[in-house]
């Protein structure tokens, strides 16, 4: 099913275009059409996948310390992680400033709160996300092809695995990496596969 048979795809995209630079819209518009492709196989809602695919990194270019003055503004929880790399806030931000535009349902908005780290018992248009983020087929490294092939090949709980996994491993040795995004793998290795 195309992305603009969702009613206010229109809508959010013109959003989109005001807001984020060129390539970030294009990263948007191939995420939604992942999750749209995807959301027959995992019973999604139509609507809910593109949405969540369209409006996921809303907030992924504001300033280092806009993210910080947002997030405090609503009064959001802000972790030691999210202090020291403010632009994990991202999505979190994004969800808020969602629900408060686009009057987005619960579930798009737990998808988009945890696309970057994951969480332990995140639901399924979460995890679609989360995957559709990373292997979206304008993603042109080695590990979002191989993450494609996998759900090709093996289903997309195999997928989901690997993306969670390639996480960890991308964050290895950087100074800051957010606990969810290994309890998530953890969770994953114990309750899929
Ligand atoms: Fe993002
Ligand atoms: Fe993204």
């Amino acid at each position: 099913m195309p992305i603009a048979d969702c009613p206010r795809a229109k809508t959010y995209l013109k959003e989109l275009r005001d807001r984020l630079p060129g390539p970030r819209v294009t990263h948007s518009i191939f995420t939604a059409e992942y999750l749209s492709s995807l959301s027959g196989t995992l019973c999604l809602d139509h609507d809910e996948a593109v949405t969540a695919g369209l409006l996921h990194d809303y907030c992924r270019d504001l300033q280092r310390e806009t993210f910080l003055e947002e997030a405090r503004r609503r009064r959001m929880p802000i972790s030691e992680s999210q202090l020291e790399k403010p632009a994990l806030l991202h999505g979190p931000l994004a969800a808020e400033l969602c629900r408060e535009q686009f009057d987005i349902t619960d579930t798009v908005y737990e998808a988009i709160y945890w696309h970057t780290t994951g969480r332990p018992g995140l639901g399924r248009l979460g995890q679609a996300l989360y995957v559709a983020d990373f292997a979206e087929p304008g993603r042109k490294f080695q590990e979002a092809a191989e993450a494609r092939q996998l759900l090709r090949k093996q289903g997309f709980d195999a997928a989901l695995r690997y993306v969670a996994a390639m996480k960890v491993h991308f964050n290895r040795n950087k100074p800051v990496i957010d606990p969810n995004t290994e309890i998530f793998l953890l969770w994953l290795q114990k309750t899929t596969g």
